[in-house]
């Protein structure tokens, strides 16, 4: 149920009957339910251009107004507010609905083919820090559209090709570690250690670096041996990367991955291509699109190279070909995109030129849904005390321990078990819900004594919230999952939060069209405030007349059940106790 949309459905068509101009009535929820649940707030903005006096315009918008069931009442407040009050039967009977019903009596759409490519790690390298928010945000993405009945396709377009494969393997050979690899004895640690130490020699030794070149071409020639090495590295990096995976409760499994190297086949004939329909040229053996969208420094096209001298492709050719695959072979409608902002601009060239060459259709809907980065106290990147980039993993278990820690402190007699399990779910959600509950596109300062912390807007207050409820509904005798009596809504806080579960699907929407986790984890912290506001005003187990009772036990249910949605789709688990 959209209430708000409803709303601003029936503005516009009355104000349609006064005018022919498009107006976009601005519906908010109010604060104070004084002054309506809702109200229009640009009523000022919008009777300037009629040229009257707001009052006089509330006047003629009522006029033309079907104003139905749902409405209790709809006045005017200076200096230009117009207050809209729900009726509480109406209110009711949508509970009664969504109550019986499985998702919450969210519709499902007519699906459609949204491929979101998140994560997206490099191999021979751990997974770190700056991989958290793709990996979380765009997984929240996935969970969204997927229970609105889209076929989603998750991508996980890791770093699996290049010339750094070609290095690596000359290193392997030379340090004789091949064997090694192939047994499985060496870690991701050593293959990131192996990484750096090949890449150095590759810069200062020519006859390691000649050597290297010839590996990427056998490689890229279908060389067994090479082949059998790369497919090695692919599955130590991958296995641990699962791991964090499945620790951070993330979706992302095998069958998701379609790294870069999925695409290699395709690069010569995207070249070849690109230069028979003119779009690309050759200059001194590189290939290159130019762009007259973007200028360079000197006020000149843009070049983006999609061969090099040495014949090898680049990134910007590889995401060509993925666009290509992706409309041709998995027939998207849509795709998301979720990488940092330095890459906005590699996206966009790499979509203009994608159209140019007619691989993808003109409305086919591209997005990029950027973000920030994580910075510390001082505002600088998010670093480990001697400056290097934080490891994934150290991060996660030092979230972990700090959760260990307060768990101890406020629940000694806990089990060892018990202990271990909670404070990985605590210690994991906060962080996701740390990072979610920020705007996406700005840079956040991750801090983390608030982080967990049961007061305010954090995983620990929504989680605990939950768990309250549920123990409320434990001590009722009443069987709740069955009951016909209908909820009764008296008291303001019960309108309020009836509201508010009412609100969800709205919620569900914007994400659904923005990518923005953070307006969820505002919206449940709001519900689980609601809720307590409501357990202030209105005793639940204990009322005069039973019916009230009933009542109010189904709505503190139903808040559960929505705040426990909510967390799924945030991909953060529920705990029974805390
Ligand atoms: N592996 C890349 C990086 O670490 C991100 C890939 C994002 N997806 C894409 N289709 N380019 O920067």
């Amino acid at each position: 149920m959209n209430i708000k949309y409803i709303i601003k459905k029936d503005i516009e068509q009355a104000l349609s009957k006064i005018s022919d101009k498009n107006y976009k009535p601005l519906i908010m929820l109010t604060k104070n339910s004084k002054f309506g649940h809702y109200q229009v707030n640009n009523l000022i903005k919008i009777s300037n251009s009629f040229n009257i006096k707001p009052n006089d315009l509330f006047e003629k918008i009522i006029l033309f107004f079907k104003k139905n069931y749902m409405y209790e009442k709809i006045n005017f407040s200076e200096p230009g507010f117009i207050n809209i009050f729900i009726n509480s039967s109406w209110l009711s009977e949508e509970l009664e609905k969504i109550f019986f019903s499985p998702r919450l009596g969210i519709k499902r759409f007519s699906p459609k083919n949204i491929i979101v490519d998140y994560s997206a790690p490099n191999i021979a390298k751990e997974m770190h820090i700056g991989h958290l928010r793709s990996t979380i945000i765009g997984d929240v993405m996935a969970r969204t559209l997927e229970f609105l009945g889209h076929n989603v396709i998750r991508a996980n377009h890791i770093g699996d090709w290049g010339t750094q494969f070609g290095i690596l393997i000359a290193y392997l050979k030379y340090e004789k570690l091949i064997n090694k690899l192939q047994n499985n004895l060496l870690t991701l640690k050593d293959l990131e250690h192996i990484y750096c130490k090949s890449k150095n020699k590759y810069d200062s030794d020519e006859f390691f670096s000649k050597k290297s070149r010839e590996y990427v071409v056998k490689l890229q020639n279908g060389d067994k041996k090479c082949h059998s090495i790369w497919k090695k590295l692919v599955y130590i990096t991958m296995n641990e990367n699962y791991k964090i995976y499945k620790k951070l409760n993330v979706t992302l499994k095998k069958e998701h991955t379609m790294g870069e190297s999925t695409y290699k086949k395709m690069l010569l004939k995207i070249v070849q291509d690109l230069k028979r329909k003119k779009i690309a040229i050759e200059k001194n053996g590189t290939t290159i699109v130019y762009l007259d969208e973007f200028k360079n420094k000197s006020g000149n096209s843009m070049g983006v190279i999609v061969q090099k001298r040495d014949k090898g492709f680049l990134y910007s050719t590889t995401d060509i070909a993925c666009l290509k695959y992706r409309y041709e072979k998995l027939h998207a409608d849509r795709v998301i995109y979720y990488i940092d902002s330095r890459q906005h601009q590699h996206l966009l060239q790499v979509w203009i030129i994608a159209k140019k060459a007619n691989y993808i259709p003109e409305n086919l809907l591209l997005e990029h849904h950027m973000f920030g980065m994580m910075l510390s106290k001082n505002k600088r990147p998010f670093k480990t005390r001697d400056g290097n980039t934080i490891k994934l993993s150290d991060f996660l278990n030092e979230a972990i321990n700090r959760a260990k820690k307060l768990i101890l402190t406020k629940k000694p007699h806990l089990t060892h078990k018990k202990i271990i399990k909670l404070a990985n779910t605590i210690g994991i959600s906060a962080i996701k819900y740390a990072d979610l509950s920020k705007n996406r596109s700005t840079n956040y300062i991750f801090d983390w004594d608030k982080m967990i912390n049961f007061e305010g807007n954090t995983a620990p207050y929504i989680q605990y919230a939950y768990t309250r409820i549920m123990s409320i509904l434990k001590k009722s005798t009443i069987s709740i999952h069955k009951l016909k009596q209908k909820v009764l809504l008296n008291k303001p806080s019960e309108i309020n939060l009836a509201i508010k579960i009412l609100e969800f699907e709205e919620i569900i929407l914007l994400i659904a069209d923005k990518g923005t986790p953070h307006v969820m984890c505002k919206y449940l912290y709001e519900l689980a405030t609601y809720f307590s506001n409501f357990y202030e005003e209105c005793s639940i187990l204990f009322c005069k007349k039973i019916k009230i009772c009933k009542s109010r036990l189904k709505l503190s249910f139903l808040t559960a059940r929505t705040l426990k949605k909510g967390l799924n789709i945030l991909g953060i688990k529920t705990v029974k106790k805390m």
